[in-house]
């Protein structure tokens, strides 16, 4: 029996003609490791965002640039932000270790809340990031200033639902590691996800059109133990197997790309 399975489901075009929808179940790392590597497959492969060599972006909220990473190939250069000074430093040390020049991929502290950032992009892209903000709305506003003209915003993250919500909850109560705020210093304004309706809402506030949401874009199946699904009051139909002590549940995460005119 192998310890890490997967299932990849390729395939479910959503009638744009886009292929993003996949499936990816582990018992060997954690659910947010495989959230990202698909963060960073949904937009490198999506066509509004089309990356290309000329193409400058800003990782709002890069952490130690995962996502950076991963589409730097794709991409003539990057700034990444983020209010984690110690994150910042590791970002910035492993483009150093990976040979790129700060002209390519430099990562900068900055809460553009509160400060002046002068950068401009073709794109802004962040992931598993909008679930921390305690106010979205002024946060996406703040990111247009970062945007040229004709510039796109492209958010991956987890999407809210209401039973996966009450799983997060009781996770934490639990002190069980798939809320992995407990591990990590930033506060999750949003447990459980972010809703659809209120990242579309911030968009248009904002200014943006051509919004392209994609609910559910992708999801990640992860294990829990049994008590946790049972105190969270998920029911059989939600599980996707059983077993004496943990159970598969699917979380969802929604893609978002939209222009600013
Ligand atoms: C879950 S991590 C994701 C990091 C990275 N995008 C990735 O996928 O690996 C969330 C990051 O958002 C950053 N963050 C939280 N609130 C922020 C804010 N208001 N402005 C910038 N970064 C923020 C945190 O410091 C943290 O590095």
């Amino acid at each position: 029996m192998p310890t890490h399975q997967e299932s990849l489901r390729e395939g479910q075009s959503n009638g744009s003609g886009r292929n993003i929808n996949f499936t990816e179940e582990t018992t060997k790392v954690s659910p947010l490791v495989l959230a990202r590597r698909y963060a960073s497959r949904a937009l490198i492969n999506h066509p509004l965002l089309n990356l290309n060599e000329s193409t400058t972006v800003i990782d709002f909220g890069c952490g130690t640039g995962a996502l950076s990473h991963a589409i730097a190939a794709y991409a003539g250069s990057i700034i990444g932000i983020d209010v984690s000074t110690s994150k910042i430093e590791k970002y910035n040390q492993t483009a150093t270790d990976q040979g790129l020049d700060p002209s390519e991929m430099k990562g900068i502290v900055c809460d553009i809340l509160t400060e002046n950032f002068y950068f401009k992009a073709d794109i802004v892209v962040s992931a598993m990031t909008f679930h921390h903000l305690p106010d979205m709305r002024s946060t996406v506003s703040a990111l247009t200033r970062a945007l040229l003209p004709n510039g796109l915003i492209a958010v991956v993250d987890l999407q809210y639902d209401e039973r996966i919500s009450a799983v997060f909850a009781n996770a934490k109560k639990l002190k069980k590691e798939i809320n992995h705020a407990s591990n990590c210093a930033c506060v999750v304004h949003h447990v459980g996800g972010i809703k659809p309706a209120e990242l579309e809402d911030a968009f248009e506030r904002a200014g943006f059109v051509d919004i392209d949401l994609q609910q559910a874009a992708f999801t990640v199946k992860t294990l829990i133990p049994e008590r946790l699904a049972r105190e969270s009051g998920l029911q059989k139909d939600d599980l996707l197997n059983n077993s004496t002590s943990t159970v598969w549940i699917e979380l969802p995460f929604l893609v978002a790309v939209a222009r600013k005119p």
